[in-house]
């Protein structure tokens, strides 16, 4: 494993080299994997178009880097350490060698049925390890994969997979979470009426739930296994051939497939591993997010498996069977590094502390948050009730398309602040921007967050619409990738994140996109027009609040609340249902017809004071009116 920046003056070094000199920086760390040939040039970029090339002509497979590399070194190690949701249920340890043979099984199970390199595959399935065997051996034919999180509805998940043509669905006859059983065949059956591309359906056992196999396209993953042997070459991909596609809600209806390439990626997502959570030889590492995001990507399959670390990969949820689920995982696992949402700390935190308390949590070093601003309340009880006051929090400020982490400080290296994500990581540019595009510079200064140089493990397009990737990051301001987060730099050059200043809401940490649940609701025949804004949340850190307005007045409200909301459910997901659901006969429009979503999210707040300028209103009257029946 190569060496991790173990102090400030050694971050302060990296990163003025990175700045100096980035194409000699990033060539370093790429010389520790294995290439089967090597590039020619380093980087090529051009913001405008927007076109990133990193380590043009080189070749490689990142399964090779994950799991063949460490064979000699470390075959037997535990690469995946899996802890099943029910807590009686025997957890399963796969070590670098058995990890390796299952990925090459399966990769011959998907060749086996026609997959090849450049095929889009859709993946729908449990936190189960063959969640992670089967995103690997896409890796290892070059099959590009598309991970849809198991909590989306089946309109989601025939959306996803028409918009990439996968043409193999892997999914489960079910999945265990909490005391719940999701029907994922059932949920894929009916995603799969609307998806002609889909040839073959992969299923796993997992749940032996009851459900239907349409012969000649459904078959299952252990019949499958049968078939084939452990032996299967890696397919050798250029640097920037596509790894994965990955949804993400964006500000208009339609999710973006953020697609990523491979050896930035894999160059990136090891360093930023390493240097962040500061992992060491022998730690246990657990990150509790879904493989269906981002972190599950970069934080539980590749980063750590690239480290050749030992990453665990729980099934269940963190209230199952009681709140202390995941602090009586870290006590038999003896864990050292845990890194979690702000969102499942709360709500944790929010039950008491009879629930920690019984377990010893010793073994912790270092403690980590992500997916949306952490408020001081929960990183205190953090640090002090799980990491008894002696684990750095790591705070770590990314995205999907940024592929890894990009702010954050390095565990018990640089230093840390409650709510800031702090500083840049080595390569990577940050710099705040005014309306007009200014960049601000100096320090105690707040702005729009942009970074000004392309990093290894950025996204390269929107799957199939390079017009919106260009629109949607790189014209709001010119030259620079628009991360779509307000920012400010505090006077020792830290940052803390400010939340989002589009119209996508972080609900529970999960990214979702106001105009997508609108137009779920919209569905409803009874509704003519909505608008959804965020406020705050105990738990959540955003609830989902809608003003709604009805074609007839609703004879039962909450009857049709209940409608609107399983409309929701049924084209997003449970995720994405509104808190507060206020029925409306107008909503605050300018003249020009936009919604001031501005005035809508003060009233949500319950700020109806402060609703600032109100001079562009066509009718002012309607804001009183949903001012005084809000909720
Ligand atoms: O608003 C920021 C918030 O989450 C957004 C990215 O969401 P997503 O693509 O789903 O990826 C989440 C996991 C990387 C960002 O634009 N966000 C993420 N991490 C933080 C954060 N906000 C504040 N602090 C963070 N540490």
């Amino acid at each position: 494993m190569e060496r991790n920046i173990s102090n400030f003056d050694e971050y302060k070094k990296e990163y003025a080299k990175s700045i100096s000199n980035p194409e000699q920086f990033w060539e370093e760390k790429a010389a520790n994997f294995t290439w089967k040939k090597k590039w020619d040039k380093v980087l090529s970029w051009d913001f405008t178009k927007p076109e990133i090339k990193w380590f043009e002509g080189g070749e490689l497979n990142i399964t090779e880097n994950c799991l063949d590399r460490h064979l000699e070194k470390r075959g037997e190690q535990t690469a995946i350490k899996w802890i099943a949701n029910k807590p009686n249920e025997q957890s399963r340890n796969l070590s670098y060698k058995e990890l390796h043979s299952e990925v090459c099984e399966f990769a011959n199970v998907l060749k086996n049925n026609g997959a090849k390199k450049g095929d889009r595959i859709c993946l729908y399935m449990p936190m189960v390890p063959e969640l992670a065997i089967a995103v690997l051996a896409c890796a290892r034919i070059g099959a590009i994969h598309s991970v849809v999180f198991a909590g989306f509805s089946a309109k989601s998940l025939s959306d996803r997979i028409n918009d990439a043509t996968c043409n193999i669905l892997i999914t489960a006859d079910g999945g265990f979470r909490g005391a719940k059983i999701t029907p994922l065949k059932d949920i894929s059956d009916e995603a799969m009426k609307s998806t002609p591309s889909i040839e073959k359906c992969i299923v796993l056992e997992r749940t032996k739930s009851r459900i239907s196999m349409q012969s000649g396209r459904d078959i299952w993953w252990k019949e499958e296994i049968k078939k084939v042997n452990a032996d299967c070459p890696i397919e050798i991909m250029d640097a920037e051939d596509p790894l994965f596609i990955l949804y993400t809600s964006g500000s208009t209806g339609k999710p973006k497939g953020i697609q990523h390439s491979t050896a930035g990626y894999m160059i990136y997502t090891e360093y930023s591993f390493r240097n962040v959570f500061q992992y060491n030889e022998g730690d246990i590492y657990w990150c509790t997010a879904d493989i269906g995001w981002i972190t599950g990507h970069s934080y539980i399959v590749y980063g750590p498996l690239l480290a050749g670390a030992t990453t665990m990969m729980f099934e269940g949820v963190p209230s199952y069977p009681n709140a202390g689920r995941f602090w009586k995982i870290v006590e038999e696992n003896k864990v050292n590094i845990f890194y979690t949402a702000p969102t499942a700390i709360r709500a944790l935190e929010a039950k008491g502390l009879d629930f920690v308390k019984p377990y010893d949590l010793s073994s912790l070093k270092v403690l980590g948050t992500v997916g949306e601003p952490i408020n001081e309340d929960a990183w205190h009880w953090y640090d002090k009730e799980i990491g008894n006051g002696n684990c750095p929090i790591v705070d770590t400020w990314w995205q999907t398309e940024t592929g890894g982490i990009m702010i954050s400080n390095l565990a018990g290296v640089t230093p840390s602040k409650p709510t800031f994500a702090t500083l840049p990581l080595p390569g990577i540019q940050p710099c705040l921007v005014d309306e007009k595009g200014e960049e601000i510079k100096g320090n105690s200064v707040e702005g729009r967050l942009c970074m000004k140089f392309p990093w290894p493990s950025m996204a390269r397009t929107i799957y199939g619409d390079h017009k919106r990737f260009k629109e949607t990051y790189f014209s709001t301001f010119k030259n620079k990738y628009f991360t779509g987060d307000g920012a400010l730099r505090d006077e020792n050059g830290m940052y803390r994140i400010t939340g989002r200043v589009d119209d996508v809401l972080i609900v529970s940490g999960h990214n979702l996109g106001t105009a997508e649940i609108e137009s779920a609701m919209d569905e409803h025949e009874n509704v003519c027009e909505t608008a959804i804004v965020g406020f705050p949340h105990p738990i959540k850190g955003n609830g989902v609040y809608a003003y709604v307005i009805c074609h007839n007045t609703p004879k039962n409200e909450d009857a049709l609340k209940k409608e609107i909301n399983d409309l929701v459910t049924k084209n997003v997901g449970p995720i994405a249902k509104a808190d507060k659901i206020q029925f409306v006969s107008g909503l605050p429009k300018t003249r020009s017809g936009k919604i001031m979503r501005r005035i809508l999210r003060k009233i949500a707040e319950g700020d109806t004071q402060n609703l600032g300028d109100t001079s562009t209103l066509l009718d002012p009257a309607v804001v009183e009116e949903i001012k005084s029946s809000a909720q």
